[in-house]
């Protein structure tokens, strides 16, 4: 038969592949409560405004609020013919409260009403993220609390550099994820403008008040151009920027537990509840919640690309490309707060180990780097002397299967006589991350301050 809801214009329905393409149902569901919030602030507005009566907008309000609990009760029979959850929902208003159903949509499109919709969403999630991120921030400090003080390799090219310290480690994490949560708190600053009234593209002729609206929905203000609302998902991908670049930092957190989990690393246990067990190999503890985490991250870059994609060709204002938009944030913003939870639970579980990480820092000729300074120091040699007068010593030391503090005074002086006992002074590793004391550096002082700052941040 005929459309239910262009009936006047088409003599015939679709094909029924053309409403599978169409149906956007099965996904944007999931705008419902935004979809009926948006409905009501505009109702209300419509009435104060004398563009409807009070009578239907109550109607309409109320009507409205009977809909979303059906949905939310999971009573609610969602219709593909009816395309999209802005017909679902109208659908179903106008059997519940009749023909004054039929006058919510004055003034309004299901552009604007989509762009609304989508807006209020992407601003939840960034809250989401918001939310989250402290918890996080907080796991992170609290290890940093815990081994502000316990040494452990450095590295660079994942090999062994300077011994630094666990609680150094665990907080330029927290570097990272701050700047994550900055960027959500940009982003939702950003999008927080309000496209509802703008209608199909120009406006309307409806002596609308768009304030109203914006004030009521918790936006800062209306968007100013028209043609821009309708059409802008800039806030969508400022929301898959930010999540991209907190996504890949929790993908490299995530890839330094695998490592470390390992048999051949051991600096932390996971504990039981972020691991699994082998069907067949009794000795395993696998890291798969880092794994799993790790790999999610795939989606979100991928929703960037994708949206990014969909956008790039489109001329002003909506296409019906815009649809695509949904289900790819849907489901990077779901990856996203799982990842986060994930890892959040992981790092506040997760018992580092100490003589472990300390014997590792131990090895790989870690302090070479604090001979040389100690002959530059003590000894008055130009940089690239010292450089190269400890590169002999690592190599004599290597060739014995030895380390530095394993040689003698002898073996020293053999290679720069002016050498004198109090070099075996800088060769440990807590005196080596002791002294690097410089603001930003990884002397355990300076990371107990940095804890006491972030304690008093996240208070
Ligand atoms: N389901 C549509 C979407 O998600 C709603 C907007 C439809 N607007 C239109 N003019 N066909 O984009």
């Amino acid at each position: 038969g005929s459309n239910a809801m262009w009936g006047g214009r088409f003599a015939e329905g679709p094909d029924a592949i053309m409403e599978a393409i169409n149906a956007s149902i099965g996904f944007d569901r999931r705008l419902a409560r935004q979809d009926v919030e948006g409905s009501r602030a505009h109702a209300a507005m419509l009435a104060a405004q004398g563009i409807v009566t009070e009578a239907d907008a109550e109607a309409i309000r109320e009507g409205l609020l009977t809909v979303l609990s059906e949905i939310e009760a999971g009573t609610f029979e969602f219709s593909t013919a009816l395309e999209d959850i802005h017909m679902n929902v109208e659908a179903r208003l106008t059997e519940l409260i009749g023909p004054a159903a039929g006058r919510l949509h004055t003034a309004r499109s299901r552009n604007d009403q989509v762009a609304l919709d989508f807006r209020m969403w992407v601003r939840d999630q960034c809250d989401a993220a918001i939310d989250a991120l402290p918890r996080l921030l907080s796991a992170l400090v609290g290890q940093a609390e815990a081994g502000a003080d316990w040494v452990m390799p450095g590295f660079t090219h994942l090999q062994t550099a300077q011994p630094v310290t666990w609680g150094h480690h665990m907080l330029a994490y927290a570097e990272m994820f701050a700047r994550d949560l900055s960027r959500f708190e940009d982003a939702r600053r950003r999008m927080n403008e309000c496209p509802l009234g703008t209608a199909a593209l120009a406006g309307t002729s409806f002596p609308i008040d768009r304030e109203m609206t914006s004030a009521a929905l918790g936006f800062d203000r209306p968007a100013a151009n028209s043609l821009d609302a309708v059409s802008d998902r800039d806030f969508a991908l400022e929301f898959l920027g930010a999540s991209t670049i907190c996504a890949m930092h929790l993908s490299r957190l995530a890839e330094e537990l695998v490592i470390w989990s390992s048999a051949q690393f051991r600096f932390v246990a996971l504990s039981d509840r972020w691991t699994t067990g082998s069907s067949i190999m009794p000795q395993k503890k696998n890291p798969d919640a880092a794994e799993l985490l790790r790999a999610k991250i795939g989606r979100i870059f991928g929703a960037q690309v994708a949206l990014t994609t969909v956008m790039k060709g489109l001329p002003l204002t909506y296409s019906k490309d815009m649809q695509e938009d949904k289900e790819q944030v849907f489901d990077a913003a779901d990856a996203l707060m799982l990842a986060l939870a994930a890892m959040t639970g992981m790092v506040g579980d997760m018992t580092a180990q100490r003589e472990n990480l300390e014997a590792a820092a131990a090895s790989g000729f870690s302090t070479a780097t604090d001979l040389a300074d100690w002959l530059v120091r003590e000894l008055g040699l130009p940089f690239r002397e010292a450089h190269h007068v400890t590169g002999a010593l690592v190599k004599m030391a290597e060739d014995r299967g030895a380390d530095l503090p394993d040689l003698t005074l002898a073996d020293m002086r053999s290679v720069h006589d002016g050498i004198t006992d109090d070099v075996f002074g800088v060769l440990g590793v807590h005196n080596s991350v002791a002294s690097r004391t410089s603001y930003g550096g990884t002397a355990p002082d300076n990371v107990r301050a940095q804890v006491a700052r972030w304690m008093e941040r996240l208070a």
